[in-house]
Order: structure tokens, then sequence, then C-alpha cells
């Protein structure tokens, strides 16, 4: 597999296919930040769903919503992963999910595609206005570690994400 052709592109009803298979694996491995989707209505109307990506927010926060910018990575045509970067912190960033997250889809990965990812998205970070990313992820989650590092990430600390919480690492990348 040839990473080095993967891309970015916004999001697009030409990916429709894939993209859903992406979303019922996802769903299949209880990724918590996808299992609002009901796959049957996105299907019945996958332009309004599109256009929801394309003018997307973090709704999920309890803190003032912030600017996503949703990024679906394609290789050969097939939707394989995804990125987001939020344009700024709120509160609730500040302590999960930073400015950038991604998933690959699980027959894809070991392949350096969220590596890849996330060199793609620091640029778009920058021009965003963002000249250090936060990324969160769990202590336990040694892929995302890995991708985090590749990529220059600097770690500030790890600490339980709330109290007898998980235990989270904050990194921060200069874009
Ligand atoms: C984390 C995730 C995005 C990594 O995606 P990926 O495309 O497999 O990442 P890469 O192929 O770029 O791999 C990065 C590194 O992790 C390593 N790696 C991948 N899976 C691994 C695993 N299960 N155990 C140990 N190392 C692993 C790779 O070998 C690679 O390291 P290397 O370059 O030193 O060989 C993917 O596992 C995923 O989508 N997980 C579920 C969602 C998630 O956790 N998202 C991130 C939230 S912070």
């Amino acid at each position: 597999m040839r990473t080095s052709s993967l891309t970015l592109v916004r999001p697009t009803s030409r990916l429709k296919e894939s993209f859903l298979e992406g979303l019922a694996e996802f769903q299949q491995e209880q990724l918590p930040w996808v299992m609002q989707h009901d796959i049957e209505a996105l299907r019945a109307d996958f332009d309004q769903f599109v256009r929801d990506q394309l003018g997307k927010k973090t709704l999920w926060t309890q803190d003032t919503p912030v600017d996503e910018t949703e990024l679906w990575a394609v290789l050969d045509g097939v939707y394989v992963g995804r990125i987001s970067i939020r344009h700024k912190l709120n509160r609730d960033l500040e302590i999960v999910g930073g400015h950038i997250g991604y998933d690959t889809r699980p027959a894809y990965r070991g392949k350096g595609l969220a590596s890849t990812m996330v060199a793609l998205a620091l640029p778009i970070a920058k021009s965003l206005g963002i000249d250090e990313v936060l990324v969160t992820c769990n202590d336990s989650n040694i892929a995302s570690i890995r991708v985090i590092e590749k990529n220059g990430g600097r770690l500030r600390e790890t600490k339980p994400q709330f109290e007898g919480g998980p235990l989270k690492r904050y990194y921060l990348i200069a874009t």
C-alpha cells in the first residue's frame, strides 16, 4: 500500500459507499464518537450529512461549540479514515479531544495512514492560525501515541481525565 498517495479531502457525496462501510466498522468496534450516527438515515440523505460535515461544530462538548474542519482520507478512491481540526480549544477540548482527532478504518491500520493524515493536517492547522496543536490520547493507545510522537509531539503531561478516570496523555505539536 502506497501511503504517499493518501489525500485528505473535504466531505463529499462521491465517497458515500466507502464512508458508510467505514462508519459501520467504527461502530462495530464501538468508537464512542461515532455511535450517534444512524447509518440507514445517513444513507437515505447523504447529501444532507455531507452538508452538516462541511459546517461541522464540536456539538458534543458541554462548552461553547467550536468550528471543526472535517477531512476524509482517501486512498485509490476509497474512504480509509478521517481527521478533524478544531479551530480553537474550549474548556472541554482542553481536557479531552484537543485540536485534532483521527481514526483509520480497521482493515487499513498499521500501514502508516494515521501518521500521514496527521502530517498532512498540520499545515492546514497552521493555515487556520494554530501554531501549536494539542492532541490528547489515552495512555493505553499505543498506536495513537506512536502517530503523535512520529509527528513531533512533545508530551506536556500525563494525568487522569477526571478524578479516578483513565490516564490521558497531552501532547503539543508545532505546526
Ligand atoms: C490510532 C489509530 C488512528 C492509528 O492508525 P494507523 O493508521 O494504524 O496508524 P499508523 O499506521 O500510522 O501507525 C502508527 C504507529 O503505531 C503502530 N501501531 C499501529 N497499531 C498498533 C498496535 N495495535 N499496537 C502497537 N503499535 C501499533 C504502528 O506500527 C506505527 O508505528 P511505527 O511507525 O513505529 O511502525 C487507529 O488505531 C485507530 O483508528 N484507532 C481507533 C480510534 C483511535 O484510537 N483514534 C485516536 C484517538 S486519540
